[in-house]
Formats: C-alpha cells, sequence, structure tokens
C-alpha cells in the first residue's frame, strides 16, 4: 500500500469521530488536507460543525468547500483537533511543522479537548529526531536567535546540523505568522520535554514543533486497515483516555 493510501485510510477514519455540534481544530498539511475534503463531503451532507484552521491554506481549502469556520478568539474552546505529524513516538510525543505551521497548529490544539493524529506508517518512530525539528524565529535578530539555539542543541544533541529554511528561490521561508523557521537535524532526541523546554527559553524563539502531551489518540493507516494507538493517561483534566 502506498504512502497516500495510508493517508486517506487515516484521514477517512478521522471522521468517523467527528459528531454532530463538535467545534473542531483543522491541522494543515497533505493528510490533514484530506480529512478536511473528507469533513466537506460530510457537512454538504448535513454534519454541523464550527471550525477553527491551523493556517491559511487550510483556511482557504474548508472555506471553498463550504465548512463553516471561526477563529480561535471566536471559539477558544475546541472539542477536537485532527491533525498531522511528521513523526510519533509510542508515548505519542510528536514532531510536527515539516508544513511551517506548528505555531497555529500547536496553539490549536492545546485549546482542544482531544487531539486526533491522522498519519502513514511512515511517521512511527521509536525515537523522535530523524526528521529535523523545526523552530519558529522571529526575522529581527536572526544570527544572534541562531546562535543561542545553536548553543542549546549542542547540549542536547552534539554534532547536529541547524538551516534556517528557505524557499526554492533561495529566500527565508515565512509563517502565516510571518516568522521565520530553523530546522535542526538532530537525528535522535533524548527527552523532548526537556528540549522542548530549552527551546522556548531562548529568547527570539517563537514556538518548536515538540508536541509533548497533546496527541490523544494516532490513527496510522496500514496495509490491513488503520492502527488506532491511543495514549495510556489523560493528557489534560477532565477528558478521556481514549477519543471517539
Ligand atoms: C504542518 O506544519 C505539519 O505539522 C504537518 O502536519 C506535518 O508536516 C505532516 O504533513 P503531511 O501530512 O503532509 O505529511
Amino acid at each position: 500500500m502506498s504512502t497516500a493510501e495510508e493517508k486517506l485510510r487515516a484521514a477517512e477514519r478521522a471522521v468517523d469521530f467527528v459528531q454532530d455540534g463538535m467545534r473542531l481544530g483543522l491541522g494543515t498539511g497533505s493528510t490533514a488536507a484530506l480529512f478536511v475534503a473528507a469533513l466537506g463531503r460530510r457537512t454538504a451532507s448535513g454534519l454541523s460543525v464550527l471550525a477553527v484552521p491551523t493556517s491559511e491554506a487550510t483556511r482557504r481549502q474548508a472555506e471553498a468547500l463550504g465548512i463553516p469556520l471561526a477563529t480561535l478568539d471566536d471559539e477558544p474552546e475546541l472539542d477536537l483537533t485532527v491533525d498531522g505529524a511528521d513523526e510519533i513516538d509510542p508515548a505519542l510525543n510528536l514532531i510536527k511543522g515539516g508544513g511551517g505551521a506548528l505555531l497555529r497548529e500547536k496553539l490549536v490544539a492545546a485549546a482542544s479537548r482531544r487531539m486526533l493524529v491522522i498519519a502513514d506508517s511512515a511517521k512511527r518512530v521509536t525515537r523522535l529526531g530523524r526528521f529535523p525539528l523545526p523552530i519558529e524565529v522571529v526575522p529581527f535578530g536572526l544570527e544572534t536567535t541562531h546562535r543561542r539555539v545553536a548553543a542549546v542543541l549542542a547540549e542536547a544533541a552534539p554534532g547536529g546540523r541547524l538551516t534556517l529554511r528557505r524557499d526554492t528561490a533561495g529566500a527565508p521561508v515565512l509563517t502565516d505568522g510571518a516568522h521565520y523557521i530553523l530546522d535542526a537535524e538532530l537525528g535522535a532526541i533524548e527527552s523532548p520535554a526537556e528540549l522542548g523546554a530549552a527551546l522556548k527559553a531562548v529568547l527570539g524563539v517563537v514556538e518548536h514543533g515538540l508536541f509533548v502531551g497533546l496527541a490523544d489518540t494516532a490513527l496510522i493507516g496500514a496495509q490491513d486497515g488503520v492502527m488506532e494507538i491511543v495514549r495510556p493517561t489523560p493528557s489534560r483534566p477532565g477528558e478521556r483516555a481514549s477519543c471517539g
């Protein structure tokens, strides 16, 4: 089974987790786009939801499909966010931000009672870090921030590489929030929570792509169906350990 088919299976299964009247967070990326497309078919046939997109790209897609939209300021508490991931470890810690939307993705996931991750099987890893970790930074003073981040990474993962993300024309990629992204090639991340806290403390860093304790359930497309992985302990007060 191809990666595209696995993504489609996971995305279509995720629609089963959506109930009438839910306030949803809509993720970003190719897998999330498949979910948004499937959700659009359901809303067109009568399902009622209100959705907060995590990027301008997702907002445009959802708008074109007629999915009712709100901002996170309109709806600061959401029922469920469905989003993709670049890596998923056994504890459902994630690396996200390959598509550059990590800041809004994290804000929306953190505002949601549950986060459902959808992905193809290649995204499962025993330890995070093979995928370069995106770190969103303010453009002003980029060089000083780059040095501070590099110093933190030298402690946490010696020998890693830190590069400014550029587009095909060589210009720095700008996020929806008009920030830059540094990609950290680390190989392996020993402690995602510790590294995340250290990066957050760096002046000039807006956010990083480590999602620790946010995802509750992962739906992984596979040869023989969709594998559902549920985090054993609730991540936020008042919620259930399994989703849907
Ligand atoms: C977007 O910023 C990312 O966090 C995506 O969710 C992640 O890169 C997964 O993307 P795909 O679904 O395209 O693999």
